[in-house]
């Protein structure tokens, strides 16, 4: 029998994974955790009894469950970041979440498939924060930084055919951090048990030297144990079949090379984010110790002076969004489906790139970029030597900073998706002649971990780093906000680049409008919210428009990184000392991931595939008839009409006479009347191109739900974001409503959270009830481990309830 070669190498497959099976296992704790919030002398000890203790899935966030209290993080404090120099009461910069304190973590498990002398890692992919790890009541080692991954040799202390107790002390100090930093095993803890000749942890390096329509050269470096080891390599394709393999026995010390033609290699992009496997085979003799897969993409990055930033050959500007760890109602606790969703949002807008602000993002994250084509640019560190807040990162720098950049290097560095390390994020360093020798120490740091790609520093204190010698080290100078030195660092700088690194920081609340419509810094109303006419900004931010325009008539302006893709918990400016204010402002999308009138905006310049016409503000001012309400349209074409109850208000052009002007639609004289509005918008030739039509509301009537997902995954971890509106008699939504909402869930899955995107709601959001914020919230259904239906019921006073049936498979 002939077998097609797909079948037959889905036989080699199954082959290898039965091989896989012996020489190495992968295990993931994830269940059945003891977790105990509080001080504890004896929890480390194995015979510890911790049957009263919390039993927790990791990744676990202990602080998410709130409640939100605003003596946690109340802080006398000038921020000097944003250019305080009096100290006043802060309350929510860390989210107001009890993530302060001591937890403790215990898990017991058994090995079975562990032979005595095997070797056996232990590898955490962050956890928040200053582990102290113990197995079997010893103690195996400790890792400062909470956001890096790191992993301990467990084979002394591992018990074979027993149980093994695992004990995880975390503590989580004050003024520690900027935002919410989350609390506990926030991402994945894995055991690893392969055989003493093996490849090593994060031991696979591979780049790709050489790319031309022909033939790619795939350059593998593989760090190994054990002697007379050799190494053969296949590299497979997306499909799984092979397309070129390689064998070695020729090690240089510890260390494998392997250069490996794969003939017309399909490139990775955003655009076509093609994916190949390099499987890694070790053999001692004819006997198979080890075998690894690791994902990679062929691409070349390339920056140059003058030219700017190219991908495979084509210079691109990075259409980026700065992104903090959280997801919202979860919390730091890692989720998968949560990190697609938010790609998928991305994707929409035009975004192509993200930056990890100002951390190691989670490996998952990074899964997903590569899949679905994201660019990455992976941080490090909000400071170095010099604090911003009294416990960061400062008290760990001299002796972590350099093990803290080798971890995030190896365990990263085969993700396509990451084009540009960064050092650190507006550190205080800048100033001074030690900061430059810092920044180049750093930068030199990854150089020897991997000189493929490039480092940059986010900086605000451009001046300084002028005079400092600090701007002129970096492989590209990054410059947070600071549109108006974009020019002078451009000329002051020698690398002939200058990456937005952080932009806009512009505020909003979804779905809220201020009068009169106008510029404004740092603004602060009585109800605590932010325009959405998207005109307010921060002393030291400013406008999208302000950074579309650099973009635009730049060459070198290699793209941008807007401050952020989403809202966050913590950081509340400008409501930084007005309670009950308990996250961000700043998000494109609010912190339940629906979009802001802000996202059509950059959607209208971003996304180029897609027509955008959206319209604001919404058409229920019930008090305001006869007063004016600008109306502002956020369109991909140039031209637009608008009309209210059928009259025109006249056509508006895109145009020079503003900035403002140049990228959005805005009729400023409309006076407030119920009814509708209808925006034509014209294309080139002036013809009707597209319309949409808004109308005022009745009282809201009934319950819609649209879920971004009906089937999921029976894994216990998947999730259904289900958006929640209400509309009135005649199917309009209705954009004020404030109702409140009780949710259940049955069947085989369960209630997770609701957020509702308000950035002052105290409710919490793992209970069943909370109340619409400008007529939405969304609720995140999980499943179970057990494949079947699901219902999702949501009901409110005085209005129709609905139902929804998801499937999990
Ligand atoms: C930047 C800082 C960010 C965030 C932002 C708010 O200066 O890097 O972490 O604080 O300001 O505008």
């Amino acid at each position: 029998m002939f077998l097609k070669p797909k079948v037959l190498s889905f036989f080699i497959f199954l082959l290898a994974h039965a091989s896989v099976a012996q020489v190495r296992v992968t295990t993931e704790l994830s269940n059945n955790w003891k977790f105990y919030k509080g001080q504890s002398t004896t929890a480390h000890q194995q015979d510890f009894n911790d049957r009263k203790w919390e039993t927790v899935t990791v990744p676990h966030d202990w602080a998410i469950y709130g409640p939100f209290d605003k003596e946690i993080d109340k802080q006398v404090v000038a921020i000097e970041q944003n250019g305080e120099k009096v100290a006043t009461e802060k309350t929510g910069r860390t989210g107001s979440l009890p993530y302060i304190g001591e937890g403790w973590y215990r898990k017991k498990f058994t090995l079975p498939h562990y032979k005595p002398g095997q070797k056996v890692l232990l590898v955490f992919e962050g956890a928040m924060s200053e582990p102290k790890v113990f197995l079997n009541g010893e103690k195996v080692g400790e890792w400062n930084y909470g956001y890096n991954y790191f992993y301990f040799d467990i084979s002394k202390q591992v018990a074979a055919g027993k149980e093994n107790t695992l004990a995880v002390q975390l503590s989580n100090q004050g003024l520690s951090s900027r935002w919410y930093p989350g609390a506990g095993l926030y991402r994945k803890v894995q055991v690893i048990v392969k055989n003493q000749e093996s490849i090593d942890q994060w031991g696979t390096y591979i780049t790709t030297p050489f790319i031309s329509d022909k033939v790619a050269k795939v350059n593998i470096k593989t760090s190994v144990s054990g002697a007379n080891t050799r190494l053969v390599t296949h590299i497979l394709n997306a499909a799984g079949d092979t397309v070129a393999s390689d064998k070695t026995q020729m090690p240089f010390g510890n260390k494998f090379e392997q250069n490996i033609a794969v003939n017309k290699p399909e490139l990775w992009s955003p655009e076509t984010p093609y994916l190949y496997t390099a499987v890694t085979q070790l053999f001692v003799d004819n006997t198979l110790k080890d075998e690894t897969s690791t994902r990679f993409g062929i691409r070349e990055i390339n920056y140059k002076a003058e030219v700017g930033f190219s991908l495979n050959g084509k210079v691109r500007k990075f259409k980026g969004v700065c992104l903090h760890h959280d997801l919202g109602p979860l919390g730091a606790a890692v989720n998968k489906a949560a990190l697609r969703r938010q790609l998928q949002i991305l994707k929409d807008l035009g975004c192509d790139a993200i930056r990890s602000s100002h951390n190691m993002p989670s490996i998952e994250q990074l899964e997903l970029c590569d899949e679905m084509g994201f660019m990455f640019l992976a941080e490090t560190f909000d400071e170095w030597a010099k604090p911003k807040v009294r416990n960061g990162y400062n008290r760990f720098f001299e002796t972590d900073a350099e093990k803290d950049i080798v971890n995030l290097v190896h365990a990263t560095r085969n993700h396509p998706s990451i084009v540009m390390w960064s050092s650190g994020n507006e550190v205080p360093d800048q100033h001074g002649s030690e900061g430059a020798k810092r920044a180049r120490w750093l930068q030199e740091i990854f150089h020897r971990e991997d000189p493929t790609r490039p480092v940059t520093v986010g900086m605000d204190q451009v001046k300084a780093t002028m005079q400092s010698g600090f701007g002129a080290v970096l492989d590209i100078p990054g410059l947070n906000y600071r549109t108006h030195l974009y020019e002078e660092a451009y000329k002051a700088f020698p690398q002939g680049l200058i990456l937005g690194s952080e932009t806009g920081s512009t505020v909003s609340s979804r779905g809220v409008y201020k009068f009169p419509v106008e510029k404004g810094i740092g603004k602060a109303y009585d109800d605590h919210q932010s325009s959405s006419y998207d005109l307010e900004y921060c002393s030291w931010s400013n406008l999208p428009e302000d950074d579309f325009i650099l973009q635009d008539t730049k060459p070198w302006v290699i793209g941008q990184f807007v401050w952020t893709g989403f809202d966050y918990l913590g950081e509340p400016t400008p409501y930084d000392n007005f309670w009950p204010s308990r996250s961000s402002y700043f998000g494109i999308n609010d912190l339940a991931g629906l979009p802001k009138d802000r996202y059509y905006l950059y959607r209208s310049q971003w996304n180029t595939a897609d027509e955008t016409l959206h319209v604001l503000p919404h058409w229920n001012w019930k008090g305001r008839e006869g007063q004016t309400t600008p109306i502002f349209v956020y369109t991909n074409y140039d031209k637009a009409e608008l009309f209210i109850n059928g009259k025109s208000m006249g056509v508006q052009s895109k145009n020079d006479s503003s900035l403002l002007h140049h990228y959005r639609l805005m009729w400023m004289d409309v006076k407030y009347e119920p009814g509708t509005v209808k925006v034509v918008a014209y294309d080139k030739d002036g013809k009707p191109a597209a319309e949409k039509t808004m109308v005022t509301a009745g009282e809201p009537y009934k319950i819609i739900l649209e879920p971004d997902r009906s089937q999921i995954a029976a894994d216990g971890k998947d999730i259904s974001f289900v958006t929640v509106s209400v509309v009135d008699k005649n199917g309009n939504p209705c954009p004020t409503a404030t109702n409140q909402l009780k949710f259940s869930v049955s069947g085989n899955g369960s209630y997770r959270a609701a957020c509702n995107g308000d950035a002052t709601s105290l409710e919490q959001f793992h209970l069943p009830t909370m109340k619409l914020f400008s007529g939405k919230l969304v609720v995140l259904v999980q499943s179970s481990e057990t494949p079947g239906a699901i219902k999702l019921s949501v009901q409110g006073k005085n209005l129709k309830g609905a139902e929804i049936r998801l499937k999990s498979e």
